[in-house]
């Protein structure tokens, strides 16, 4: 880990504040590129605490990846210690069904439970089975295709992006086709309160999806515990029978977590990745020109332009880093999206160079949470990208697309193309 001059951080932690620094994720021009703001902590102030989100911000692409494998930072805090032990507020009782939900999904367990459902969750994400949903990856890729061959001008995100993931994902589950047009409402609902400072309205739509998408998945799983099918929620369902540890509670919270993270940050890799390519013509036309590159193209799109741009840590007892101490019941800001463009780590990082290897991104994170579904994810986009370069030659931008009004799954409103 590169060091930081303790007493230089403390100078120039006293002068630079993060919204001095130009750390405004609420500010759309801010979202739009948020790299030259990162290079500046990166630079003067690693690690910063935010008043604005109360959150201490970690630039540096060493301590971001080294962070993420330190258990002395947890997604959760409730596995030691309770809220008022932690000095932190109690959950607001109106958002309990959130809090509830996301709370038996994995994501936000720590060992051992975490441990326990993970290795039940995860056999359904070997890279053997994974391998065997190529055929019908490429099958729902190529009647995407079909849509939109010779219709001329459409919205990529809309006809491509957002059905891609959604439907893999809703196969793989067992979700029947005619329930799956509610899965990316409910999803982008429950979304809204993994922003900062989400809105009190943000907060009742989030929970009235919770409660919805809860009961639609419990009782899924009743029916599908009574007649098992060939689906991932029958086979969970299979482990409460065959008495594993694992509650109906988490089967839900799980596979809600799959569904969202399942397609949120796919969805807007695809955006994010076609909107770089039509910003480099030269780097799109040497993918155009060698095809067998789109793996390794993948891995960079996902480098450049981050899809979750920071994640959360709790820190569970005092640290201290770069000289600046953090106190136990803190919660940390790690920048992904910074990570990512760290040059002690990525040569020329502001430069999209779809050939670049390695390409060690935390763009899937590390340690214990690392994405249970990166393997599938990279599928799907090699697939995506690959079929559209081939199907799609002359595939070009309509319009400069806006951004989401949202920084932590950062993506675009629309990408306007023509084939
Ligand atoms: C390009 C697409 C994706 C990206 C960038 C991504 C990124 C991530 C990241 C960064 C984490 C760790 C978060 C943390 O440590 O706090 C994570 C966890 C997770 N992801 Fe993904 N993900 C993607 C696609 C998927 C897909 C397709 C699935 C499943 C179908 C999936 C399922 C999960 C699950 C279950 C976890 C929790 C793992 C755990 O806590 O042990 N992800 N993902």
């Amino acid at each position: 880990m590169q060091a930081f001059p303790p007493e230089e951080l403390g100078v120039l932690g006293e002068r630079i504040s993060a919204v001095e620094a130009g750390f405004r994720p609420a500010d759309l021009s801010f979202i739009a590129n948020p790299y030259p703001v990162y290079a500046r902590l990166r630079d003067h102030a690693p690690v910063l605490y935010d008043e604005a989100t109360d959150h201490w911000l970690i630039s540096r692409y060493g301590d971001v990846n080294a962070l993420l494998r330190d258990r002395r930072f947890g997604r959760t805090y409730l596995h030691v210690a309770g809220h008022a032990e932690m000095g932190r507020p109690e959950d607001p009782p109106e958002l309990e069904p959130f809090w509830h939900l996301i709370r038996d999904g994995i994501l936000d367990m720590e060992p051992p439970d975490h441990t326990r459902v993970r290795r039940l969750v995860s056999k359904a994400f070997t890279p053997r089975m994974v391998e065997s949903l190529r055929p019908k990856i490429q099958a729902i890729v190529d009647r995407l295709v079909d849509g939109v061959q010779g219709i001329g001008e459409f919205d990529l995100i809309a006809r491509l992006a957002e059905p891609l993931p959604v439907e893999v994902i809703a196969e793989m589950l067992g979700i029947p086709p005619a329930d799956r047009h509610l899965l990316r409402p409910w999803s982008a609902e429950i979304c809204l309160l993994y922003e900062l400072n989400p809105s009190e309205e943000y907060g009742r739509r989030a929970v009235k999806a919770s409660v919805d998408f809860s009961a639609y998945l419990r009782g899924l799983a009743r029916e599908r515990r009574r007649t098992p099918g060939d689906d991932l929620i029958s086979a969970l369902t299979q482990v409460l029978d065959d008495g594993e540890r694992l509650t109906e509670d988490e089967l839900v919270g799980t596979c809600v977590l799959l569904l969202n993270a399942g397609h949120e940050a796919t969805v807007n890799v695809t955006g994010n990745g076609w909107w770089s390519l039509f910003r480099n013509p030269a780097q799109l036309a040497r993918l155009r020109e060698d095809p067998s590159l789109v793996p390794v193209a993948v891995e960079e799109l996902m480098r450049f332009d981050t899809p979750l741009q920071m994640f959360e840590r709790w820190v569970l007892e005092d640290v201290e880093l770069h000289g600046v101490r953090i106190p136990r019941g803190a919660e940390l800001g790690l920048l992904f999206g910074s990570a990512n463009h760290d040059p002690s780590v990525f040569d020329r990082p502001h430069e999209l160079d779809l050939g670049r290897e390695p390409n060690p991104h935390v763009t899937f994170g590390a340690g214990i949470h690392f994405c249970l579904g990166a393997p599938l994810a990279r599928v799907e986009l090699a697939h995506s990208f690959g079929t559209l370069l081939r199907r799609l030659p002359d595939l070009e931008l309509v319009e400069e697309p806006r951004w989401k009004p949202a920084y932590i799954i950062r993506g675009l409103q629309a990408l306007r193309v023509r084939a």
